[in-house]
């Protein structure tokens, strides 16, 4: 098992659509070659988190990197493992701009994630960096 986490910035002309054709393109790819993971968006950045077979992850990233919807791709931290941390859901994806920070339901997802990030299991490095990573992402 093989873990990686990046984070990359959104073209500036990505649209929603784009963003529910990557959601579609990674629940369909990631649950038929058993990827796990969460990805995040908020205020026009990327976060993600990968886990699943050695190969299968890295060619994934592969391809991602070469994904003309985001730019400035770094990747992070990477580490192999002998257990999944993400086993309940394929892709979360969560888009958030900040100038709605003020609607109560995105306010309200906010809370929640940050509660999740803290009582999250962080069985290694890599997982406990995306939480963090997350939870600055998030407050900005
Ligand atoms: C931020 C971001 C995250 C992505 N995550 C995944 C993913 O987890 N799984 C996946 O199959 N594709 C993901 N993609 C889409 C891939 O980059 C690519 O479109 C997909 O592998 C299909 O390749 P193709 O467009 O050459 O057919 C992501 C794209 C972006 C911009």
């Amino acid at each position: 098992m093989f873990e990686l986490i990046y984070r990359s910035k959104a073209d500036d002309n990505l649209k929603s659509s784009d963003i529910l054709d990557i959601l579609n393109i990674s629940k369909q790819w990631n649950s038929t070659h058993n990827i796990t993971g969460c990805l995040l968006y908020y205020n026009h950045e990327f976060l993600q988190i990968l886990e699943g077979d050695d190969i299968a992850v890295k060619d994934l990233f592969s391809q991602i990197e070469k994904d003309r919807r985001h730019s400035n791709i770094s990747r992070i931290s990477e580490n192999e493992k002998s257990n999944r941390t993400f086993k309940n859901w394929s892709m979360a994806y969560h888009e958030l701009k900040k100038s709605e920070i003020h609607d109560m339901n995105r306010q309200h997802f906010i809370d929640s994630f940050l509660t999740i990030s803290q009582l999250a299991e962080k069985p290694t490095h890599v997982v406990k960096l995306f939480w963090f990573l997350s939870q600055k992402i998030l407050k900005g």
